[in-house]
């Protein structure tokens, strides 16, 4: 089968080819149809990861597929179902558990024509959505649902950027009934997120002192901001979050700044770190997501052998929304 590999020889992946896997019981082989690229997935190819990751490490841990074959005592799946990888491939459901393993770093990923996995592993696609669409889903919809998970109507949820979790964020948030706000670069961008449904967008490089903006808007604060700037971005943040309100910590694009504590205390707000999700949490997310026929923001999709390119378009943009591998 053709394959993709984390490269050693300059280029970030490389095609190879390795013979395609059988699956073992309680396994289920997946023909592999599209994936995509998240930012980790752009730290592991390049070297920036902070765990080491091996060469010839297959890389991607968001795909989508069909089920080829079942091996002995498989339930869950039957040949011909449409699924979808889970981030977390071992938390099914419940808090937290532990750092499992995780595909494109530990295990091989979905970077591949066929992969075989354990059945708890997957879930099966919302009807509605094509194999591009579904691909997004298992990291940056599922981290976007658990950030705003518990902000409803009339609740002010502040989104920063137009990448793949952020916009899918600013999808969850107007489906919840709240008003979102959006940070961008770019007034392109910025339009594009009002046509999604963001009130108000605050471009965050003319406008570095963002935070007062949003309160100011919002006539006191946002209720939830999601944070994918991390360390740049978190003090902007603090002014932005309303009293008692919550930052919910996803990543960290930005670099710089830090975290003012005597700030973050006189908000009386909370800071919850966000790890993707259960596959229970994907369950449900994907109930909603087809009620509402959902359908995720797809900047483009690349042919499977040209998969270089897509991660050098992620690198280097411009885009919106989620970068995607047709296979
Ligand atoms: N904790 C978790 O479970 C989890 C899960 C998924 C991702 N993450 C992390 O979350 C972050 C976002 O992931 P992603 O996949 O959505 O990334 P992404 O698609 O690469 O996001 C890129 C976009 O982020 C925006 N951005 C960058 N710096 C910004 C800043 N200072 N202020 C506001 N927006 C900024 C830009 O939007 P504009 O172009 O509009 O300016 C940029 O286009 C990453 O750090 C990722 O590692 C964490």
């Amino acid at each position: 089968m053709r394959t993709f590999q984390i490269d050693t020889g300059g280029s970030l992946i490389a095609p190879a080819t390795r013979p395609a896997p059988t699956p073992s019981a309680g396994e289920v082989l997946v023909r592999v149809k599209a994936s995509s690229i998240n930012a980790r997935d752009l730290l592991i190819v390049s070297g920036r990861y902070p765990i080491e990751v091996p060469p010839g490490r297959i890389p991607l841990s968001d795909g989508a597929g069909v089920v080829e074959a079942v091996g002995d005592g498989v339930s869950r799946f039957r040949v011909g179902d449409r699924v979808m990888s889970t981030f977390h491939p071992t938390w099914l459901y419940g808090p937290f558990p532990q750092w499992g393993e995780f595909h494109g770093t530990q295990r091989d990923g979905w970077l591949t024509e066929y992969i075989a996995l354990g059945e708890q592993s997957l879930v099966a696609m919302p009807d509605h959505l094509s194999f591009e669409e579904a691909a997004t889903l298992p990291c940056a919809a599922l981290t976007a649902w658990s950030a705003v998970s518990g902000v409803g109507p009339g609740d002010a949820l502040l989104v920063q950027g137009s990448g793949g979790v952020s916009v899918f964020a600013l999808q969850f948030g107007r489906l919840a009934g709240a008003r979102v706000l959006a940070t961008t670069s770019s007034e392109e961008k910025g339009r594009r997120l009002g046509r999604l449904g963001a009130s108000d967008v605050v471009n965050y490089v003319s406008t570095p002192e963002w935070g007062a903006q949003v309160r100011a808007l919002t006539g006191g604060g946002a209720d939830r901001v999601v944070e994918i700037g991390g360390a740049g971005t978190l003090a902007q943040s603090i002014e932005a979050v309303a009293y008692g309100g919550q930052i919910a910590l996803v990543g960290n694009l930005a670099s710089g700044g830090g975290m003012d504590v005597t700030r973050f205390f006189r908000r009386a707000a909370t800071l919850r770190s966000i790890s993707v999700g259960s596959r229970s949490d994907f369950e449900r997310m994907n109930k909603v997501i087809g009620r509402h026929r959902l359908r995720p923001v797809i900047d483009r999709v690349v042919p499977f052998d040209q998969a270089p390119e897509a991660f050098a378009h992620f690198e280097k943009g411009p885009r919106f929304g989620k970068v995607v591998i047709g296979h």
